[in-house]
Order: C-alpha cells, then structure tokens, then sequence
C-alpha cells in the first residue's frame, strides 16, 4: 500500500472547488454509451456472481445492460420495478438483478439491505452537488455488517474536468466518516494511456473499505 503524503492529508479544498459545480446529465450518460465513449468500461466483467454472491447493480443505460448480457452470454428477463420508473432485467439464472433506473429513484425496499457493496465508477461518477444524497443512500443500503468497497481516485482536477471526478480523502471522510470506520486499502499509479490522454501527470487509485461504526 502506497501511503505518501503528497496528496493525503494535505489541504485540498481549494482543488475540490475547481469541480464542484460540474454537472454531467443523465443524457450525457446514455449518450456515452450510445457513441462507445465508455473507456471506463471492463468487457471482462468482475467475477462476483461467479463466486456464489447474488448480485445486485444499478445502471441507468439499458443498452449497457443489455451489452453485459449478450457480452457475458446470459439469457435475462424484464419485469418493471414496482413503484419508480425504470425496470429490471434479471439474468436466468436468477443471480444477476440489474435495475435499469436512475440511483437516486433506488431504495432498500426495492432490494432490503446489502452485506457487500462495490462502488466502483460510481461516487467518482456522481456530480459532486449529489454526492451528500448519494452517500446517504449508500449507507442506508448497508446492512449492519456491510463491508463496502469504494473506489476512488485522485489527480490534478485544473487538468481535468471530469468524470471521473477527483475524489480526496477528505471528501470521503466527510461523506461516510461520520457514520463509518474508514480504511484505505490501497493506493496504486493508475496513469495509464487514458489519464495521460487527459493531460495528466500522476494518476492515483485509491479502494476505502467502510464499515458501518
Ligand atoms: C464511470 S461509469 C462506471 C460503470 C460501472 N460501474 C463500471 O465500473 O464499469 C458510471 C456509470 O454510471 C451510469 N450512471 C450515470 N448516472 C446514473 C444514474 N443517475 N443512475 C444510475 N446510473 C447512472 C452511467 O451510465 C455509467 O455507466
């Protein structure tokens, strides 16, 4: 685990501030995976439903969804998801249940709680006018022995407007420190071809574990 201090625990606020009115619409989102602007992208897959888990996702592009499943060679059904616009395609299986539908109309009465959530492009995703609303759904989803994983990242935000957006230390300190232990797992040089496309120079990858206090 890298742990220098060049960018934890320094004061960065004044960095923060250059992204906080950034607004990325849902349309914007929908047009990104429309256009295979979706760099972010993992056509392996992570292997969770592999490993015995029911897995649970939330994404607001259908076609995203429906690409996992022609991807991942999955038969999947469609049903509406009771009480908020959207709806959800289940894999055959039955272990795979993916809301298409905005996060913020999803609720633990749709799912109950979670004893795992992976956050991964998703706070770092999120405007940063949302993220108090974000977070707070993110801990009211936690069951009481949630381990969450969340990733985030951390570079020069004069360089780049984002997504993804620069998330600091302190930032993920006050969203979920209140409520949460916090432990920064790790923090790896992710400058790969895409940040150096961006214009930047150093490129961090920070993974928090947070459970609840
Ligand atoms: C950076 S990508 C990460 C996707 C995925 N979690 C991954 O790791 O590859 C962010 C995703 O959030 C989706 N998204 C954006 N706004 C959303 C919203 N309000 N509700 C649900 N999904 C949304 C986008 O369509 C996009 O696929």
């Amino acid at each position: 685990m890298e742990s220098s201090s060049d960018t934890f625990g320094k004061d960065d606020s004044a960095d923060a501030k250059l992204q906080e009115s950034r607004v990325v619409t849902e349309e914007e989102w929908l047009q990104k995976w429309e256009t295979n602007n979706i760099g972010f992208h993992n056509e392996q897959g992570h292997p969770l439903a592999d490993m015995g888990h029911q897995v649970v996702g939330v994404e607001i592009s259908e076609s995203a969804l429906k690409d996992f499943f022609t991807e991942q060679k999955l038969s999947f059904s469609e049903e509406p998801i009771p009480g908020i616009p959207g709806k959800l395609l289940k894999s055959t299986t039955g272990n795979i249940s993916l809301y298409c539908c905005s996060i913020f109309d999803f609720t633990s009465t749709i799912t109950g709680k979670f004893d795992a959530i992976w956050d991964r492009g998703s706070l770092v995703a999120v405007n940063p006018c949302d993220r108090e609303r974000y977070s707070q759904l993110i801990l009211s989803l936690m069951d009481s022995r949630c381990h969450c994983l969340l990733a985030t990242c951390l570079y020069d935000p004069s360089k780049h407007k984002g997504p993804p957006f620069y998330v600091p230390d302190s930032e993920v300190k006050r969203l979920f420190g209140k409520s949460c232990d916090i432990t920064c797992l790790e923090k790896v040089d992710g400058l790969a071809e895409r940040p150096k496309k961006w214009g930047l120079d150093y490129f961090w990858e920070v993974l928090y574990m947070l459970v609840l206090k």
